[in-house]
């Protein structure tokens, strides 16, 4: 099998072609596909057709895969398939969501780092998209931190942040949790804000999330002001690059050197995604 590796943007991704995912993938090629997948952290599928079985099948070459994350909405989405969670503004017969974070912008994240072990990786698949709007950015974090000026590397050196557990990227509060009313006491993983990764052995900025993170061993003044330059640095759009969904496409993203961020969209408008997220080690 050929595969052309065409990049999307100057900043971060590419789209890998000639690739009939659910047809099966020989092994020289999947080992272009992750060469290409540690070069440019994000990879764009189009025109797949994928059921759950094939997905599922697909991203576990990438490893192992989580069982669906804590969210505010389900324990499991379908029943047959515990490992794919449905991101959707979709609701059911009953009334009630089929899936996660609704119609609303999410923010610039990472998968699940309030996890001590986070996953390395996420896959997103798209059966329905609106008309407009619902795009995903993803962001470079090699190039935020290569780029970052020299006093903020100096702040970060060493530097571990609180990454918050309570809130999903929409900003709304995951099963189990209370609101946080002490930046320094939200409960999450902490994590170096320089993260190596472990298979390209490069350094990333490592941020997560902005809500409720906390640099540990600051005061809340000097946290605040440090997150928020951070947090204007990474989010400059020369680092980014914005994906326009169509019906077929298998998005794959590795959560140690990307974060990314949703648009919201037409809440009566229909978008329906599978989700799969791939075990990771923890950050360094
Ligand atoms: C996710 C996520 C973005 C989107 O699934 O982790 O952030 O475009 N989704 O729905
Ligand atoms: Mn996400």
């Amino acid at each position: 099998m050929t595969i052309e590796v065409v990049p999307t943007s100057p900043a971060i991704g590419a789209e890998v072609r000639s690739v009939d995912i659910a047809a099966g993938v020989d092994e020289p090629t999947f080992g272009r596909i992750i060469a290409a997948w540690h070069q440019y952290s994000v990879l764009l599928f189009r025109g797949q057709r994928l059921d759950d079985a094939a997905l599922v099948r697909f991203s576990r070459r990438f490893g192992e895969l989580d069982a669906v994350p804590p969210n505010e909405v389900a324990k499991i989405f379908i029943k047959d398939y515990p490992e794919i969670s449905v991101i959707s503004n979709v609701k059911g017969t009953d009334g009630k969501p089929i899936g996660s974070l609704g119609a609303y912008e999410s923010e610039w994240h990472t998968d699940m780092s309030f996890m001590d072990v986070p996953p390395k990786a996420s896959a997103l698949y798209s059966l329905e998209v609106p008309p407009s709007g619902g795009n995903t950015g993803f962001a470079n974090m090699y190039l935020a931190l290569e780029r970052l000026p020299a006093d903020l590397r100096r702040q970060i050196e060493g530097k571990v942040t609180v990454h918050d557990a309570t809130l999903t990227s929409v900003g709304s509060l995951r099963m189990g949790f209370q609101p946080v009313t002490d930046v320094t006491r939200t409960p999450g993983a902490r994590h170096p804000l320089v993260r190596t990764h472990p298979e390209t052995g490069r350094q990333a900025l490592y941020l997560g999330r902005r809500r409720n993170s906390y640099v540990v061993g600051l005061t809340v003044a000097e946290s605040e002001a440090l997150l928020n330059a951070l947090w204007a640095h990474a989010s400059r759009p020369e680092f980014s690059w914005h994906h326009q969904w169509r019906v077929g496409d298998l998005v794959l993203w590795d959560n140690r050197s990307a974060m990314h961020r949703r648009d919201a969209f037409d809440p009566a408008a229909r978008r329906v995604m599978h989700r799969t997220q791939i075990k990771g080690t923890v950050p360094f």
